[in-house]
């Protein structure tokens, strides 16, 4: 396939960006997203201009570092997958796809795709955690969870932190990463004892850090890879309810 790139350029984040236009040629379908840009930087490195600097880790989904905007949707427009298991065979010969780094407050650009989502990780700290001396693990029976708990708490759990929600949201709410990490401490016995430190703490550094509140429009649950369900906000503001 050829395809047309618009991809957003910015050096800094002072500096002001621009969507840059590239031709890739020969690019196959059974590519991955990643591996399509790999590519491009290759050329480019060879041609001795700048690589198209963006995150990534894993390319298997779970570390949540590859968030990018693709054709107007975080992680692109197949839903479900993260950009790195966004597959080029989704794309057409002559496609034009353009590609910009999360637009947030609390996420600034550092560099063309890649933005600062330490803010995530200051919320986290503040009460995404139990305190336990853990020791051995326990026999696994010694502390009974009913099932229907524990796979709704597993649900939440697999929360990948990678921002799509805060990217997608018309107020940069963050709700949705937090409801995850809430609930999935509290629908377990375990997570309960410090539930209410844990939800006032973290709801207060999300408002602290500039991101917005949720007004249920939905976009974090249509765009987030892993479909972390709005129920979780509702929990959470029961959560903050009761601890209030
Ligand atoms: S809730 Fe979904 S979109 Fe938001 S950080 Fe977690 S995995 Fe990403
Ligand atoms: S690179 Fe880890 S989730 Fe995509």
């Amino acid at each position: 396939m050829n395809l047309i790139l618009k991809i957003w350029r910015q050096k800094d984040a002072k500096a002001k960006g621009t969507f840059v236009t590239y031709k890739t040629e020969d690019v196959s379908p059974e590519m991955s997203f990643l591996e399509m840009l790999d590519a491009l930087n290759k050329k480019l490195v060879e041609e001795g201009r700048e690589p198209v600097a963006f995150d990534h880790d894993c390319r298997e989904g779970i570390c949540g570092s590859c968030g990018m905007y693709i054709n107007g949707h975080p992680h692109g427009p197949i839903p479900a997958v993260t950009t790195c298991h966004l597959s080029m065979r989704f794309f057409r010969d002559g496609d034009t796809i353009w590609i910009e780094p999360w637009r947030a407050k609390p996420f600034p650009v550092i560099r063309d795709l890649i933005v600062d989502r330490s803010a995530f990780d200051k919320i986290q700290t503040t009460g995404g955690f139990i305190s336990v001396n853990t020791g051995s693990a326990l026999e696994a029976n010694s502390i009974l969870v009913p099932k229907k708990n524990s796979d709704t708490a597993f649900d939440s759990a697999i929360c990948i932190g990678c921002g799509a929600c805060v990217a997608s949201c018309k107020n940069a709410s963050a709700m949705l990463f937090i409801s995850a990490k809430i609930s999935q401490f509290a629908l377990l016995p375990q997570g309960r004892i410090e539930a209410k430190e844990r939800v006032m703490s973290m709801v207060h550094k999300m408002d602290e850090l500039g991101f917005g509140n949720c007004s249920n429009s939905g976009a974090c649950e249509a765009e987030c890879p892993k479909e972390i369900k709005l129920t979780n906000i509702a929990r959470l503001n029961r959560e903050y309810y009761k601890a209030y």
